[in-house]
């Protein structure tokens, strides 16, 4: 019987996506960088049978269902049992959707042999989550507003990601709605997007002249700016915890004293922090004094692919 398994990992953003510029075609209004995380991913299994789908072992919801279809129906067949797991918490900001329609579309792409070229894949993976398109490159992901996916190589060998999780708890509101709710509401929003753009531009070079610590700080930057116009939608929507803003302290501190690390957060309450590698220790040292909650560590690198 024919199987086919696809594996993908999370990606992390460091300019961020918050807003379509065209709902239905999934463009967003801002460019986005990010890196993906080797050690934190979905696997996804194919194989022939009438369609269902179930993630991380149970039947998914009626939406959730609804996504996969909607990718689906661009495949000449569905006629394909789908299993998807991940291996960290699903819905904790962790974009797990985006791992998830990357390996469901790279898998459904190898399973029925559709040869879709790199950009149509990234096209139908966005009907599913717009992120998800940064997922089926490696090193640095770049996602334009023209919907086109380039990357830059990543000149720096040793970085690594730290999650602190913060909680592990499923999200009040998804990122697909909180932020048409911001682009409607957060007088501030087109100036954010201004503001991002120029992120991109100086992360873009401080990338390329492999200058870690501008990538650091636009990173946190842009972060920011993120949490800022979301607190400014009506209703303010505020991913952030009090825990959250404490690991933010943290990491701030961490470097004056001479510690390597940026931090950066998504749709949830939990924190990711880049560090070097040669400084993993200390910083899991430092998480464990100081922070009570659990954490994940994750090598940077790798893309979507099936088998
Ligand atoms: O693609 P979505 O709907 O999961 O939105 C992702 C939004 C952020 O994670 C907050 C930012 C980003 O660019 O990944």
């Amino acid at each position: 019987m024919k199987k086919v398994i696809a594996r993908s990992p999370v990606n992390i953003a460091l300019i961020k996506y918050w807003g379509k510029a065209n709902e239905q075609l999934v463009l967003p209004t801002t460019t986005s960088v990010s890196l993906t995380l080797t050690d934190l991913w979905t696997e996804t299994t194919f194989e022939e049978g009438s369609f269902n789908f179930e993630l991380n072992g149970k039947q998914a919801d009626s939406n959730e269902t609804q996504r996969v279809k909607d990718v689906l129906k661009h495949f000449r067949d569905d006629r394909v049992h789908i299993k998807s797991k991940n291996n960290f918490p699903t819905a904790s900001g962790l974009a797990s959707s985006a791992s998830g329609f990357a390996a469901l579309t790279v898998g459904l792409n190898h399973f029925f042999q559709a040869n879709y070229t790199l950009q149509e894949l990234a096209t139908l993976t966005r009907i599913g989550s717009g992120s998800s398109c940064r997922s089926l490159v490696d090193d640095f992901a770049i996602w334009h507003r023209n919907g086109s996916l380039t990357s830059i190589t990543n000149p720096f060998e040793d970085l690594m990601m730290l999650v602190v999780l913060i909680s592990e708890e499923k999200k009040a509101i998804s990122s697909r709605e909180a932020m048409k709710i911001t682009k409607a509401t957060a007088p501030t929003y087109s100036q954010w997007m201004k503001e991002s753009e120029q992120d991109y531009l100086e992360i873009q070079g401080a990338i390329q002249h492999k200058k870690l610590h501008q990538v650091g700080n636009v990173m946190e930057r842009n972060s920011q700016r993120l949490h800022q116009v979301m607190k400014n939608s009506l209703p303010p929507i505020i991913y952030q915890q009090p825990s959250s803003l404490a690991v933010l302290n943290l990491v701030k501190d961490a470097r004056k004293k001479g510690l390597i690390g940026y931090a950066t957060m998504d749709a949830g309450p939990n924190v990711k922090i880049l560090i070097q590698k040669s400084q993993l220790s200390l910083w899991e040292d430092l998480l464990k004094q100081k922070v009570k909650c659990r954490y994940l560590v994750s090598r940077i690198g790798g893309k979507a692919h099936a088998e």
